[in-house]
């Protein structure tokens, strides 16, 4: 600190009227008008506090406005209940003579194909032999006669939208319900079942 600064301020003579008053301190060579604060200051610091307290109130104790949170799951549920729908009405028209004549139809072969190249090829290998380069993979080959939870393609439905029935065993084939569509499902179960012939036809 210089000299100066620690002169002795000016004495100021009280102001009459609405005249500023400068303060007596003076700190590093400045000294300081007491003003009232502004009142447009005042006003938008008033509002900030009632403002505060009004949203404080309104949205996180009186749950008037739903948050982010609340918005998602109301519109997951939406989702769900549409796919929900979707699989009440494809259930009601798909069984094993439906799926069987899919899996002959070309175009929803190639969709169902897509499907299972995308998810199902990691553990069933792209030829449904359920083995890469000799090495066995995680799941059960789709292109042999032997079936350990049904023949039918329904069956295949079943297990690709459940998963494997027993929870409990070391590996298991996980449900795909919630990745994939009904009739995504039923695509890509008419095409596994494109590698096997249909029954023959009563005569
Ligand atoms: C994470 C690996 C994995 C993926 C991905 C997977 N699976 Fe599986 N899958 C398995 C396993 C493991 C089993 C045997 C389950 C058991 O024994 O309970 C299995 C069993 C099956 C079966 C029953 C076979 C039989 O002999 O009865 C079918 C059908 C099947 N999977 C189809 C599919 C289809 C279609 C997809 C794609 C939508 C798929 N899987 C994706 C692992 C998988």
């Amino acid at each position: 600190m210089s000299d100066s600064t620690r002169s002795t301020p000016t004495p100021v003579p009280r102001p009459t009227g609405d005249e500023p008053v400068l303060r007596t301190h003076v700190f590093d060579g400045i000294q300081e008008f007491d003003q009232r604060l502004p009142n447009w200051w005042l006003m938008t610091f008033y509002f900030a506090i009632v403002w505060f307290v009004l949203y404080w109130t309104l949205y996180y104790q009186g749950g008037f406005f739903s948050d982010d949170h609340d918005r998602v799951t109301t519109e997951l549920k939406a989702i769900q209940d549409v796919k929900n729908k979707e699989l009440e009405k494809m259930l009601a028209t798909l069984d094993n003579k439906v799926l069987w004549t899919w899996s002959q139809d070309p175009v929803v072969k190639n969709e169902g194909q897509a499907i299972y190249t995308r998810i199902c090829s990691a553990c069933h290998a792209a030829d449904l032999s359920a083995k890469l380069g000799g090495a066995p993979l995680p799941g059960l080959p789709l292109n042999d006669q032997e079936w350990k939870y049904g023949n039918q393609p329904m069956d295949v439905f079943r297990m690709v939208s459940k998963g494997s029935p027993d929870k409990t065993q070391a590996i298991q084939m996980p449900p795909w319900e919630a990745v994939l569509s009904p009739s995504e499902i039923a695509k890509v179960s008419a095409y596994v079942m494109s590698h096997h012939s249909p029954p023959a036809a009563p005569n």
